[in-house]
């Protein structure tokens, strides 16, 4: 890419959004701290990092060294000694031991507290049951659950005696579990009979003896009774849970483990087809998710937060579990989807639960959107005090919608941009300091050195795009591709000059506030201007008919690329389409330019999306050139959505 060829970026956001005074007042982060942490970073970086690790964890050794950085290998507290587990339960024992550590409401209404004591004693338990049954420090557990308690139980008794655990969400398929499982040489997988979706039972555990008939490693597997079907337990290998705690001993110490001991492989898919075991580890990780807890999330002894992701997503690791646990925070969980039984169960929940920190994603944002902000008027959501973004960018249109709807003009919103491979959140506003706009991500948070960069590494000017990358090393990035150093080298280290690719593309603006373009990928060259998918769909979803839409390029002869927009009705427009095509192309026209006008409008009740809810673009590409569609449909949540956009194609 030439500087010429720079990524066109051409969305207009002028409305902003400054800290209320009521806020600002109780924030965590006081503005004149932020500026001596900022300054820190800057002229004493690893004095930085110190004071935040000494702050934010316990150590049963301190470090004799703060970073050992050999790009792109990094160490961070080395020699230091710690546990995660010991971080997320023992410390809080002495203050909190009645708190409520975790609120579960499960799909069908039910409800569990469970105190910090009672998870400290439930994961001692099960930390004898892992010991007992053989498994050692060091050794990989996968992890396939639903989202149940016993799931956090799981994770937290892994890291309490040095087992890495690598948990595959509940709902991917046996061939995913037999990639994982093999790729981790996992010796252990944690189970349950069954999960429920939208009132369907899922059958986790034949999901498991599927795959397995293709692992070797796998010697012993554990099986939580969730849904009471029936299941094989196979001799020798299978053991239920309850069977297995009820005779365990209530004795169990934490493991003092290296700051640099593995902590977890979650995979995540890459361009290419193998997915890529993403591995962190122990002391930086945890240093840098508590402390994003405390300034993002602004969290109080006093808050329920909650945070919607799965556990199997890495923000259901950093944001349901290891920060708002280290932090002695209640985290809430919910098992179902959000729209079981209706389109209002979330906001049930809140007003049920008195949920004061609410963090979801766009793409559920949008669903809410559509479905009308009628399923939100029922509820009382005045408990809600900051909301949070996270997964792809917001388009402005739904953060104006969240703001006005959700939190009611009073909440600060936290559009946090971050990454399975980079451990937590690194740029995001800091509600009582930074000023907001719809859609932008502001600024990175102290300590983290993020950059737009052409294909030399060279800054490029504000308002133009080009490729986000990350200049410094940070404690809670990703240490390698688990068992693929060449493969990690490849992937992020050598696009650009000594600095971390993030496969995003992204510009700053003049008050140089990140706006991220979605991943490069997803960047499409019309008529010799590179143009962000993500901008048109804005200016899509900004017309009052359109509820959701995606973008995607096609081979076109004179322009080189040509966009389709796929495009999701709101309901009181489905039954204008003939019209609403060119409507739509002029809109998107007027909105960023004529370059940026569709060349195609196609009309579908959904779009192809992964489980977590991510567009499956490549398809949609597939569709828009007319060509088979090829590949791993795996994680496509309903497949027939595929055939009718296709059966659309032919008509
Ligand atoms: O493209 C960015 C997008 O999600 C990617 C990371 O995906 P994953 O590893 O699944 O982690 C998602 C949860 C952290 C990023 O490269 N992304 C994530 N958050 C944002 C975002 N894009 C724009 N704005 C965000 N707030």
């Amino acid at each position: 890419m030439t500087t010429q060829e720079n990524i066109t970026s051409v969305l207009v956001e002028n409305r902003i959004f400054v800290p209320h005074k009521n806020f600002i007042e109780q924030a965590n982060l006081k503005k004149e701290e932020y500026e001596r942490l900022l300054l820190k970073a800057n002229t004493d970086f690893e004095g930085f990092w110190a004071e935040l690790a000494e702050r934010n964890v316990h150590w049963f050794k301190k470090w004799d060294k703060v970073l050992e950085w050999k790009e792109p290998f990094s160490k961070w507290f080395i020699g230091g000694k710690t546990n995660v587990s010991y971080n997320c339960l023992d410390r809080h024992l002495k203050d909190k031991a009645n708190k409520t550590a975790l609120i579960w409401v499960g799909e069908n209404d039910e409800k569990r507290t469970i105190t910090y004591q009672e998870l400290f004693n439930e994961v001692c338990k099960f930390s004898n049951v892992l010991l007992n049954l053989g498994i050692k420090d060091g050794d990989r557990v996968v992890i396939y659950m639903p989202l149940i308690p016993e799931a956090v139980v799981a994770m937290l008794a892994c890291t309490r005696i040095g087992a890495v655990h690598s948990i595959v969400f509940g709902g991917f398929s046996q061939e995913a579990i037999l990639d994982r499982v093999n790729d981790a040489k996992a010796k252990m997988v944690i189970t349950a009979d069954g999960g429920y979706r939208r009132g369907q039972a899922v059958p986790l555990k034949l999901n498991v003896d599927n795959a397995l008939e293709k692992c070797s490693s796998v010697e012993k597997v554990i099986v939580v009774q969730r849904i009471k079907n029936k299941i094989d337990l196979k001799s020798g290998r299978d053991y239920w849970y309850h069977e297995l705690i009820n005779n365990a001993s209530l004795e169990n110490k934490a493991c003092e483990l290296d700051s640099e001991h593995p902590l977890f492989i979650l995979y995540t898919s890459g361009t290419t087809g193998k997915p890529k075991g993403i591995l962190h580890t122990t002391g930086g990780y945890l240093t840098w998710v508590t402390q994003t807890t405390k300034w993002v999330f602004d969290i109080k002894d006093k808050d329920t937060y909650w945070c919607t992701a799965d556990v199997g997503w890495i923000t259901g690791h950093s944001y349901v579990v290891y920060g708002p646990l280290s932090c002695g925070a209640t985290t809430l969980l919910y098992e179902g989807a959000p729209n079981h039984p209706d389109w209002g169960r979330f906001w049930k929940i809140v007003e049920e639960n008195k949920v004061s920190i609410f963090y979801t994603a766009p793409t559920a944002i949008r669903a809410f959107m559509k479905a009308g902000s009628e399923w939100v008027k029922k509820y009382d959501l005045s408990s809600l005090r900051l909301l949070g973004s996270v997964g792809e960018p917001i388009n402005p249109e739904a953060w104006m919608w969240y703001h006005k709807n959700i939190g009611q003009e009073r909440c600060p919103i936290v559009d946090t941009w971050w990454q399975t491979e980079t451990g937590g959140i690194l740029v995001s506003p800091l509600p009582g300091i930074t000023t907001t706009k719809p859609g932008s991500a502001t600024v990175p948070l102290p300590g983290i050195f993020a950059s737009v960069v052409d294909e030399n590494g060279n800054s490029v000017p504000s308002d133009q795009g080009g490729y986000m990358v990350i200049k410094k090393p940070w404690p809670s990035m990703l240490r390698t591709i688990y068992g693929n150093d060449e493969r990690y080298v490849q992937t992020y280290w050598s696009r650009t000059k000594s600095a971390y690719f993030t496969g995003d593309g992204a510009h700053k603006d003049k008050d140089d506030f990140f706006w991220m373009l979605g991943r490069v990928d997803d960047v499409i060259k019309v008529s010799g201007h590179l143009l962000s998918t993500m901008e048109v769909e804005s200016a899509l979803v900004s017309h009052s008919s359109v509820a959701e839409a995606a973008v995607v390029g096609y081979p076109d002869e004179i322009k080189g690329e040509a966009l389709c927009a796929f495009v999701v009705l709101k309901q009181s427009a489905s039954d204008h389409q003939s019209t609403l095509s060119d409507e739509l192309k002029q809109h998107v026209a007027k909105q960023i330019g004529p370059v940026a006008k569709p060349d195609q409008v196609r009309f579908t009740e959904v779009l192809p999306k992964t489980r977590s809810g991510k567009i499956m673009r490549r398809l949609l590409r597939d569709i828009a050139s007319g060509k088979q569609t090829v590949g791993d449909t795996t994680t496509l949540e309903d497949m027939s959505v595929l055939e009718k956009l296709r059966v659309q194609d032919e008509e």
